[in-house]
């Protein structure tokens, strides 16, 4: 095997007919924008930054506290704190051609019909390359159940997005299922042009000198890299499952980190959590697949998707 000379390596890959720069995105939630992140950072490291999920009605979100940290990790229940979709369009996103990358917009809905009119909304903004479906929500219409806990309501909403848009769209899968790759199947069967997979894990502390729980919504969703074997474990398997390019994201904080979620069938990687802690972590991350893909001899980082993975269903890239 010789190793090539990093400028001969194609970095980018693909989500549906949109092309992005290269391999590694922004978490939804984590990044909004990267108006802050602009000030410390330079934000077109990124191949794509997902903003914070947007609903229909504006939300205050949980009461506080509201986050805290956890070993290895952080717990968060902000509960979707947002301005609605009105204010959005009127306020925020007018400032989206000044983002230095491409834009992945992300819908929350407590409805199918909610994620099919916010998404319809979304379609067309400036930048916007992708809508990605927040599918954790509860579902109103089914007694509060996840959408993405049921392959049905998962599909209904991808379906009914899919009517709407002509971006490609991304649906973001659950960790706390016991089996993903039936939901996986389900988006794709519905026309979702790729999946993101995992959001956060169901986790609670208590505050021992309160006797109380120690986050106001009592739960919260665990991030970080506590999280990341479970992650690459759902990559793993829903890369099995479908064939549509997978995001995988959860606890990367390192090019080794982001490589084992490619090697297990990741077409593209997203970072949140480590955002807080190191701000430069996307160009780290980028450089450091284009070297993995160089130091086997590979043309391109898209070579590498799978390659671990023996019965990895998508496209093999050589
Ligand atoms: C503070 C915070 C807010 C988040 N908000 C959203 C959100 O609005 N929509 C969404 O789809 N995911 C949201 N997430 C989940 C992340 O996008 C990501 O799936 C998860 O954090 C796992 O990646 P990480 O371990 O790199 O952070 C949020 C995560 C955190 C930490």
């Amino acid at each position: 095997m010789t190793e090539l000379a990093r400028e001969r390596i194609d970095p980018t890959t693909r989500i549906g007919k949109s092309e992005l720069k290269n391999f590694v995105i922004a978490a939804s939630g984590c990044y909004n924008r990267g108006a802050e992140f602009g000030r410390v950072t330079d934000v077109s490291a990124y191949g794509a930054i997902t903003l914070k999920s947007v609903t229909l009605q504006p939300r205050l979100g949980n009461g506080m506290p509201r986050v805290l940290p956890a070993p290895a990790g952080l717990l968060n229940a902000i509960g979707l704190q947002g301005p609605g979709i009105e204010h959005f369009l009127a306020h925020d996103a007018p400032h989206l051609r000044e983002v230095q990358t491409a834009v992945i917009a992300s819908v929350a809905g407590f409805s199918v019909a909610e994620f099919a009119e916010v998404a319809a909304r979304m379609d067309g903004l400036p930048n916007v390359v992708a809508i990605e479906l927040d599918v954790s929500c509860p579902n109103v219409d089914r007694e509060g159940e996840c959408f993405a806990a049921n392959p049905e309501s998962t599909a209904d909403v991808v379906r009914a997005v899919k009517a709407r848009v002509r971006l490609p769209v991304i649906a973001k899968l659950t960790p706390n299922v016991t089996d993903v790759k039936p939901i996986a199947r389900a988006a794709e069967s519905a026309g979702a042009d790729a999946i993101s997979l995992i959001n956060a894990v169901r986790g609670m502390a208590i505050d021992v000198a309160r006797s109380q729980p120690w986050l106001a919504n009592v739960s919260g969703g665990l991030t970080g890299p506590a999280i990341r074997p479970i992650a690459v474990l759902a990559v793993w398997e829903a890369a099995q499952a479908v064939r549509i390019p997978i995001i995988g994201m959860g606890g990367i904080e390192t090019g080794r980190d982001a490589l084992e979620f490619v090697l297990a069938g990741a077409s593209a990687v997203a970072i949140g959590t480590a955002n807080f802690r190191n701000p430069d972590v996307a160009a780290l991350v980028a450089d450091a697949l284009v070297d993995a893909a160089a130091e086997r001899g590979l043309t391109s980082v898209r070579a590498l998707v799978g390659s671990a993975n023996p019965s990895f269903a998508g496209e093999r890239s050589h």
